[in-house]
Protein backbone atom coordinates (compact mmCIF):
# COMPACT_ATOMS: atom_id res chain seq x y z
CA UNK A 1 0.00 0.00 0.00
CA UNK A 2 0.90 3.57 -0.32
CA UNK A 3 2.79 5.68 1.94
CA UNK A 4 0.78 8.88 2.71
CA UNK A 5 2.17 12.00 4.30
CA UNK A 6 -0.38 14.10 6.19
CA UNK A 7 0.44 17.44 7.37
CA UNK A 8 -1.51 18.58 10.22
CA UNK A 9 -2.77 15.26 10.79
CA UNK A 10 -2.95 15.74 14.51
CA UNK A 11 -5.63 18.36 14.33
CA UNK A 12 -9.34 17.44 13.84
CA UNK A 13 -9.80 16.61 10.02
CA UNK A 14 -6.35 15.33 9.80
CA UNK A 15 -6.81 13.09 13.23
CA UNK A 16 -9.96 11.39 11.53
CA UNK A 17 -8.72 10.88 8.04
CA UNK A 18 -5.14 9.32 9.37
CA UNK A 19 -7.32 6.91 11.43
CA UNK A 20 -9.31 6.02 7.76
CA UNK A 21 -6.49 6.24 6.18
CA UNK A 22 -4.88 3.34 8.78
CA UNK A 23 -7.93 1.45 8.62
CA UNK A 24 -7.66 0.88 4.63
CA UNK A 25 -4.18 -0.42 4.85
CA UNK A 26 -2.70 2.80 4.38
CA UNK A 27 0.92 3.38 5.99
CA UNK A 28 0.69 6.79 7.55
CA UNK A 29 2.95 9.54 8.66
CA UNK A 30 2.11 12.65 10.51
CA UNK A 31 3.03 16.20 10.33
CA UNK A 32 2.66 18.74 12.52
CA UNK A 33 3.78 21.22 14.74
CA UNK A 34 1.47 20.89 17.67
CA UNK A 35 0.21 24.53 17.49
CA UNK A 36 -3.31 23.23 17.54
CA UNK A 37 -3.57 19.92 18.94
CA UNK A 38 -2.05 17.63 21.09
CA UNK A 39 0.87 15.13 20.68
CA UNK A 40 -2.20 12.68 23.01
CA UNK A 41 -4.00 12.44 19.92
CA UNK A 42 -1.68 9.56 18.23
CA UNK A 43 -2.74 7.59 21.58
CA UNK A 44 -6.09 7.96 20.92
CA UNK A 45 -5.52 7.13 17.23
CA UNK A 46 -3.82 3.88 18.33
CA UNK A 47 -6.43 3.03 20.75
CA UNK A 48 -8.76 3.47 17.57
CA UNK A 49 -6.80 1.75 15.10
CA UNK A 50 -4.05 -0.09 16.68
CA UNK A 51 -1.30 1.85 14.80
CA UNK A 52 0.30 4.56 16.44
CA UNK A 53 1.69 6.44 13.01
CA UNK A 54 4.97 7.94 12.87
CA UNK A 55 5.08 11.07 13.80
CA UNK A 56 7.32 14.05 12.69
CA UNK A 57 6.82 17.36 15.29
CA UNK A 58 8.04 19.56 12.31
CA UNK A 59 6.96 23.14 10.96
CA UNK A 60 6.01 23.33 7.31
CA UNK A 61 7.49 26.72 7.52
CA UNK A 62 11.05 24.97 8.66
CA UNK A 63 12.01 23.73 4.84
CA UNK A 64 14.92 21.27 6.17
CA UNK A 65 12.89 19.65 8.46
CA UNK A 66 10.13 18.84 5.64
CA UNK A 67 13.53 17.82 3.93
CA UNK A 68 14.18 15.28 6.41
CA UNK A 69 10.62 13.99 6.63
CA UNK A 70 11.16 13.24 2.71
CA UNK A 71 14.72 11.62 2.85
CA UNK A 72 13.50 9.80 5.76
CA UNK A 73 10.17 8.20 4.38
CA UNK A 74 9.65 7.06 0.27
CA UNK A 75 6.40 9.28 0.22
CA UNK A 76 4.14 8.66 -2.57
CA UNK A 77 1.29 11.36 -1.75
CA UNK A 78 0.77 14.25 0.60
CA UNK A 79 -2.98 15.05 1.60
CA UNK A 80 -2.20 18.73 3.07
CA UNK A 81 -4.33 20.39 5.98
CA UNK A 82 -1.46 22.19 8.02
CA UNK A 83 -2.14 25.98 8.19
CA UNK A 84 -4.50 28.34 10.52
CA UNK A 85 -8.23 28.61 10.16
CA UNK A 86 -9.75 30.95 12.00
CA UNK A 87 -11.53 34.00 10.00
CA UNK A 88 -11.74 36.65 12.38
CA UNK A 89 -7.59 36.35 13.28
CA UNK A 90 -6.87 36.04 9.69
CA UNK A 91 -8.57 39.68 9.63
CA UNK A 92 -6.01 41.25 12.21
CA UNK A 93 -3.01 39.09 11.63
CA UNK A 94 -2.52 38.73 7.54
CA UNK A 95 0.53 38.47 7.49
CA UNK A 96 0.47 36.16 9.69
CA UNK A 97 -1.90 34.08 7.85
CA UNK A 98 -0.40 34.42 4.65
CA UNK A 99 3.34 33.50 6.08
CA UNK A 100 1.97 30.11 7.60
CA UNK A 101 -0.72 29.29 4.94
CA UNK A 102 1.25 30.55 1.64
CA UNK A 103 4.91 30.37 2.38
CA UNK A 104 4.52 27.20 4.57
CA UNK A 105 2.78 25.32 1.62
CA UNK A 106 5.48 26.86 -0.61
CA UNK A 107 7.88 25.35 1.18
CA UNK A 108 6.20 21.96 1.13
CA UNK A 109 5.65 22.14 -2.81
CA UNK A 110 8.92 22.59 -3.47
CA UNK A 111 10.23 19.98 -1.03
CA UNK A 112 8.18 17.66 -2.81
CA UNK A 113 8.87 18.76 -5.90
CA UNK A 114 12.66 18.31 -4.86
CA UNK A 115 11.74 14.73 -4.30
CA UNK A 116 9.68 13.82 -7.02
CA UNK A 117 6.57 13.22 -4.64
CA UNK A 118 3.89 15.48 -7.38
CA UNK A 119 0.79 13.93 -5.92
CA UNK A 120 -1.02 16.20 -3.43
CA UNK A 121 -4.64 16.82 -1.79
CA UNK A 122 -5.43 20.24 -0.64
CA UNK A 123 -7.58 21.22 2.11
CA UNK A 124 -9.88 24.12 0.40
CA UNK A 125 -12.94 25.68 1.39
CA UNK A 126 -15.95 26.50 0.45
CA UNK A 127 -15.23 30.23 1.43
CA UNK A 128 -13.64 30.47 -2.35
CA UNK A 129 -16.63 30.86 -3.75
CA UNK A 130 -17.20 34.86 -1.62
CA UNK A 131 -21.68 34.98 -1.78
CA UNK A 132 -22.31 32.52 -4.51
CA UNK A 133 -24.98 34.18 -7.25
CA UNK A 134 -26.97 30.92 -6.97
CA UNK A 135 -27.47 26.97 -5.06
CA UNK A 136 -26.32 25.07 -5.37
CA UNK A 137 -22.28 25.67 -5.78
CA UNK A 138 -21.26 24.10 -8.28
CA UNK A 139 -17.10 23.53 -8.86
CA UNK A 140 -16.86 26.14 -11.84
CA UNK A 141 -18.78 28.81 -10.21
CA UNK A 142 -16.41 32.07 -10.06
CA UNK A 143 -14.69 32.62 -7.37
CA UNK A 144 -13.40 35.32 -4.85
CA UNK A 145 -12.75 36.03 -1.06
CA UNK A 146 -13.45 37.94 1.84
CA UNK A 147 -11.13 37.72 4.31
CA UNK A 148 -7.47 36.73 4.55
CA UNK A 149 -7.97 32.94 5.37
CA UNK A 150 -10.17 32.35 2.42
CA UNK A 151 -7.11 34.26 0.11
CA UNK A 152 -4.64 31.83 1.58
CA UNK A 153 -7.19 29.25 0.36
CA UNK A 154 -7.70 31.08 -3.03
CA UNK A 155 -3.84 31.47 -3.60
CA UNK A 156 -3.04 27.96 -3.01
CA UNK A 157 -5.75 26.83 -5.53
CA UNK A 158 -3.83 29.14 -7.66
CA UNK A 159 -0.24 28.06 -6.99
CA UNK A 160 -1.21 24.56 -7.55
CA UNK A 161 -2.81 25.21 -10.92
CA UNK A 162 0.64 26.54 -11.90
CA UNK A 163 2.92 23.85 -10.78
CA UNK A 164 0.39 21.44 -12.86
CA UNK A 165 0.72 23.97 -15.72
CA UNK A 166 3.90 23.57 -15.98
CA UNK A 167 4.79 20.10 -15.11
CA UNK A 168 1.51 17.62 -15.93
CA UNK A 169 3.32 14.79 -14.24
CA UNK A 170 1.08 16.44 -11.23
CA UNK A 171 -1.43 14.88 -9.73
CA UNK A 172 -3.52 17.44 -7.72
CA UNK A 173 -7.29 17.88 -5.70
CA UNK A 174 -8.39 20.69 -4.54
CA UNK A 175 -11.40 19.94 -1.73
CA UNK A 176 -13.31 22.55 -1.01
CA UNK A 177 -14.93 21.18 2.38
CA UNK A 178 -18.38 23.12 3.24
CA UNK A 179 -18.99 22.58 7.45
CA UNK A 180 -17.47 19.78 8.91
CA UNK A 181 -18.67 18.79 12.51
CA UNK A 182 -19.32 15.80 14.44
CA UNK A 183 -16.59 13.59 15.46
CA UNK A 184 -15.26 10.17 15.61
CA UNK A 185 -17.92 7.34 17.07
CA UNK A 186 -15.46 6.73 19.71
CA UNK A 187 -15.98 9.46 21.29
CA UNK A 188 -11.51 9.68 21.00
CA UNK A 189 -11.41 12.12 18.27
CA UNK A 190 -13.28 15.77 17.81
CA UNK A 191 -12.46 19.20 17.72
CA UNK A 192 -10.83 21.71 20.18
CA UNK A 193 -11.29 24.98 19.59
CA UNK A 194 -9.21 27.70 21.11
CA UNK A 195 -10.80 30.04 22.77
CA UNK A 196 -14.32 31.30 22.37
CA UNK A 197 -15.34 29.02 19.58
CA UNK A 198 -15.98 30.85 16.52
CA UNK A 199 -18.32 28.30 14.78
CA UNK A 200 -21.73 27.36 15.35
CA UNK A 201 -21.41 23.69 16.71
CA UNK A 202 -18.52 23.93 18.89
CA UNK A 203 -20.38 26.72 20.23
CA UNK A 204 -23.43 25.21 21.03
CA UNK A 205 -21.27 22.35 22.29
CA UNK A 206 -19.75 24.67 25.00
CA UNK A 207 -23.63 25.86 25.66
CA UNK A 208 -24.45 22.49 26.30
CA UNK A 209 -21.88 21.35 28.67
CA UNK A 210 -22.46 24.52 30.77
CA UNK A 211 -19.59 26.70 29.90
CA UNK A 212 -21.40 29.01 27.90
CA UNK A 213 -25.09 30.76 28.97
CA UNK A 214 -26.54 31.26 25.53
CA UNK A 215 -26.10 30.76 21.67
CA UNK A 216 -25.81 34.16 20.06
CA UNK A 217 -27.87 33.58 16.99
CA UNK A 218 -26.05 35.93 14.10
CA UNK A 219 -28.77 37.18 12.52
CA UNK A 220 -32.59 36.02 11.57
CA UNK A 221 -33.24 38.83 8.45
CA UNK A 222 -31.72 36.44 5.57
CA UNK A 223 -33.87 35.40 3.46
CA UNK A 224 -33.90 31.32 4.52
CA UNK A 225 -36.14 28.89 5.82
CA UNK A 226 -36.86 30.62 9.25
CA UNK A 227 -34.65 33.98 8.58
CA UNK A 228 -30.88 32.53 10.40
CA UNK A 229 -28.27 31.00 8.03
CA UNK A 230 -28.04 27.92 6.08
CA UNK A 231 -25.07 26.13 5.87
CA UNK A 232 -24.09 22.80 4.68
CA UNK A 233 -22.64 20.71 7.72
CA UNK A 234 -21.07 17.28 7.02
CA UNK A 235 -19.78 14.98 8.98
CA UNK A 236 -15.70 14.72 9.97
CA UNK A 237 -15.76 11.09 9.46
CA UNK A 238 -17.71 11.43 5.91
CA UNK A 239 -14.99 14.18 4.64
CA UNK A 240 -12.26 11.76 6.31
CA UNK A 241 -13.89 9.36 4.00
CA UNK A 242 -13.58 11.33 1.02
CA UNK A 243 -10.20 11.78 1.32
CA UNK A 244 -9.68 8.33 1.16
CA UNK A 245 -11.24 8.38 -2.05
CA UNK A 246 -9.41 11.23 -3.12
CA UNK A 247 -6.37 9.70 -2.46
CA UNK A 248 -7.28 6.32 -4.54
CA UNK A 249 -8.23 8.72 -7.33
CA UNK A 250 -4.97 11.32 -7.32
CA UNK A 251 -2.70 7.53 -7.09
CA UNK A 252 -4.32 6.36 -10.35
CA UNK A 253 -5.06 9.98 -12.71
CA UNK A 254 -2.59 12.81 -13.60
CA UNK A 255 -4.38 16.40 -13.00
CA UNK A 256 -6.08 18.80 -11.39
CA UNK A 257 -9.31 19.10 -10.28
CA UNK A 258 -11.35 21.01 -7.63
CA UNK A 259 -14.47 18.87 -5.65
CA UNK A 260 -16.84 20.22 -3.73
CA UNK A 261 -17.05 17.56 -0.31
CA UNK A 262 -20.18 18.65 0.92
CA UNK A 263 -24.07 16.54 1.75
CA UNK A 264 -25.83 18.95 -0.11
CA UNK A 265 -28.29 19.68 2.18
CA UNK A 266 -28.29 22.89 3.77
CA UNK A 267 -29.44 23.61 7.41
CA UNK A 268 -30.33 27.13 9.42
CA UNK A 269 -28.78 27.63 13.07
CA UNK A 270 -32.04 26.88 14.69
CA UNK A 271 -32.16 23.79 12.97
CA UNK A 272 -28.93 22.78 13.85
CA UNK A 273 -29.51 23.88 17.41
CA UNK A 274 -32.79 21.77 17.53
CA UNK A 275 -30.65 18.77 16.53
CA UNK A 276 -28.03 19.49 18.82
CA UNK A 277 -30.89 19.84 21.80
CA UNK A 278 -31.95 16.57 20.62
CA UNK A 279 -28.80 14.44 20.97
CA UNK A 280 -27.75 16.52 24.11
CA UNK A 281 -31.54 15.97 25.59
CA UNK A 282 -30.87 19.95 27.19
CA UNK A 283 -31.99 22.92 26.25
CA UNK A 284 -29.66 25.48 24.52
CA UNK A 285 -30.83 28.74 25.33
CA UNK A 286 -30.59 31.22 22.20
CA UNK A 287 -30.75 35.23 21.87
CA UNK A 288 -31.01 36.61 18.47
CA UNK A 289 -28.27 39.10 17.44
CA UNK A 290 -27.15 41.38 14.42
CA UNK A 291 -26.05 39.56 11.82
CA UNK A 292 -22.27 38.60 11.72
CA UNK A 293 -19.90 40.34 9.08
CA UNK A 294 -19.00 39.08 6.31
CA UNK A 295 -21.83 36.08 6.75
CA UNK A 296 -23.89 35.15 3.62
CA UNK A 297 -27.68 33.63 3.87
CA UNK A 298 -27.29 30.38 2.58
CA UNK A 299 -24.26 28.12 1.05
CA UNK A 300 -24.82 24.32 0.49
CA UNK A 301 -22.60 22.29 -2.43
CA UNK A 302 -23.74 20.44 -5.54
CA UNK A 303 -22.21 16.92 -5.22
CA UNK A 304 -22.56 15.75 -8.29
CA UNK A 305 -18.81 16.07 -9.28
CA UNK A 306 -17.53 14.16 -6.56
CA UNK A 307 -20.10 11.04 -6.83
CA UNK A 308 -18.80 11.01 -10.21
CA UNK A 309 -15.19 11.32 -9.98
CA UNK A 310 -14.47 10.19 -6.31
CA UNK A 311 -17.60 7.94 -6.39
CA UNK A 312 -18.12 9.60 -2.73
CA UNK A 313 -21.51 10.51 -1.14
CA UNK A 314 -21.62 11.59 2.42
CA UNK A 315 -23.87 9.51 4.46
CA UNK A 316 -24.36 10.83 7.95
CA UNK A 317 -27.29 13.09 8.45
CA UNK A 318 -27.22 16.65 10.96
CA UNK A 319 -28.55 14.18 13.92
CA UNK A 320 -25.88 11.86 13.70
CA UNK A 321 -23.38 14.62 13.23
CA UNK A 322 -24.96 16.38 16.59
CA UNK A 323 -24.91 13.30 18.22
CA UNK A 324 -21.61 11.84 17.51
CA UNK A 325 -20.73 15.76 18.24
CA UNK A 326 -21.94 15.62 21.48
CA UNK A 327 -20.83 12.27 22.55
CA UNK A 328 -17.23 13.58 22.40
CA UNK A 329 -17.76 17.09 23.56
CA UNK A 330 -19.58 15.54 26.83
CA UNK A 331 -16.67 13.24 27.72
CA UNK A 332 -14.12 15.65 26.50
CA UNK A 333 -15.48 19.51 27.58
CA UNK A 334 -12.74 21.20 27.32
CA UNK A 335 -11.50 19.01 24.33
CA UNK A 336 -8.94 16.50 23.89
CA UNK A 337 -5.85 16.89 26.57
P1 LIG B 1 -6.94 22.10 12.88
O1 LIG B 1 -6.44 23.40 13.38
O2 LIG B 1 -7.61 21.19 13.84
O3 LIG B 1 -5.77 21.29 12.16
C1 LIG B 1 -4.71 21.93 11.49
C2 LIG B 1 -3.41 21.37 12.04
O4 LIG B 1 -2.32 22.01 11.37
C3 LIG B 1 -3.24 21.63 13.54
O5 LIG B 1 -2.99 20.40 14.21
C4 LIG B 1 -2.04 22.57 13.62
O6 LIG B 1 -1.25 22.36 14.78
C5 LIG B 1 -1.30 22.26 12.33
N1 LIG B 1 -0.48 23.37 11.82
C6 LIG B 1 -0.82 24.67 11.68
N2 LIG B 1 0.23 25.36 11.17
C7 LIG B 1 1.24 24.47 10.99
C8 LIG B 1 2.57 24.58 10.52
N3 LIG B 1 3.09 25.75 10.14
N4 LIG B 1 3.34 23.47 10.46
C9 LIG B 1 2.84 22.27 10.85
N5 LIG B 1 1.59 22.11 11.33
C10 LIG B 1 0.80 23.20 11.40
O7 LIG B 1 -7.92 22.42 11.65
P2 LIG B 1 -8.92 21.48 10.85
O8 LIG B 1 -10.31 21.93 11.13
O9 LIG B 1 -8.55 20.07 11.02
O10 LIG B 1 -8.59 21.96 9.37
C11 LIG B 1 -7.63 21.30 8.57
C12 LIG B 1 -7.50 22.02 7.25
O11 LIG B 1 -8.78 22.07 6.61
C13 LIG B 1 -7.03 23.45 7.37
O12 LIG B 1 -6.16 23.74 6.30
C14 LIG B 1 -8.30 24.24 7.25
O13 LIG B 1 -8.07 25.54 6.75
C15 LIG B 1 -9.09 23.41 6.26
N6 LIG B 1 -10.54 23.63 6.36
C16 LIG B 1 -11.15 23.50 7.57
C17 LIG B 1 -12.51 23.76 7.67
C18 LIG B 1 -13.21 23.67 9.01
O14 LIG B 1 -14.31 24.24 9.15
N7 LIG B 1 -12.67 22.96 10.00
C19 LIG B 1 -13.25 24.12 6.54
C20 LIG B 1 -12.60 24.22 5.31
C21 LIG B 1 -11.22 23.96 5.23
N1 LIG C 1 -23.45 31.23 13.86
C1 LIG C 1 -24.22 31.75 14.88
N2 LIG C 1 -23.67 31.84 16.13
C2 LIG C 1 -22.39 31.43 16.40
C3 LIG C 1 -21.62 30.90 15.34
C4 LIG C 1 -22.17 30.83 14.08
O1 LIG C 1 -25.38 32.14 14.69
O2 LIG C 1 -21.96 31.54 17.55
C5 LIG C 1 -24.04 31.10 12.50
C6 LIG C 1 -23.33 31.89 11.43
O3 LIG C 1 -23.85 33.20 11.36
C7 LIG C 1 -23.61 31.04 10.18
C8 LIG C 1 -23.66 29.60 10.72
O4 LIG C 1 -23.91 29.74 12.12
O5 LIG C 1 -24.89 31.36 9.66
C9 LIG C 1 -22.36 28.84 10.52
O6 LIG C 1 -21.27 29.62 11.02
P1 LIG C 1 -19.81 28.99 11.24
O7 LIG C 1 -18.96 30.07 11.82
O8 LIG C 1 -19.90 27.72 11.98
O9 LIG C 1 -19.35 28.61 9.76
P2 LIG C 1 -19.15 29.51 8.46
O10 LIG C 1 -20.05 28.95 7.40
O11 LIG C 1 -19.28 30.94 8.76
O12 LIG C 1 -17.63 29.24 8.10
C10 LIG C 1 -17.05 27.91 8.13
C11 LIG C 1 -15.59 28.03 8.49
C12 LIG C 1 -14.84 28.73 7.38
C13 LIG C 1 -15.09 28.02 6.08
C14 LIG C 1 -16.57 27.94 5.81
C15 LIG C 1 -16.85 27.15 4.54
O13 LIG C 1 -15.42 28.74 9.69
O14 LIG C 1 -13.47 28.68 7.64
O15 LIG C 1 -17.23 27.30 6.89
O16 LIG C 1 -16.20 25.93 4.60
F1 LIG C 1 -14.50 28.71 5.09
Amino acid sequence: MAKILVTGGTGFIGSHTVVELINEGYEVIVLDNLYNSKEVVLDRIKTITNVRPKFYNCDILDKDGLRKVFSENKIDAVIHYAGYKAVGESVEKPLVYYQNNIAGSLNLYEVMNEFGVKTVVFSSSATVYGDPASLPIKEDFPLSTTNPYGTTKLFNERILEDIYASDNSWSILLLRYFNPIGAHKSGLLGETPIGIPNNLVPYIAQVATGQRDFLRVWGNDFDTVDGTGVRDYIHVVDLALGHIKAIEYALKHKGIEAINLGTGNGYSVLQVRQAFENACKKEIPYKIFDRRAGDIASCYADTTKAKELLKWQAKYGIDEMCQDGWNFSKNNPKGIE
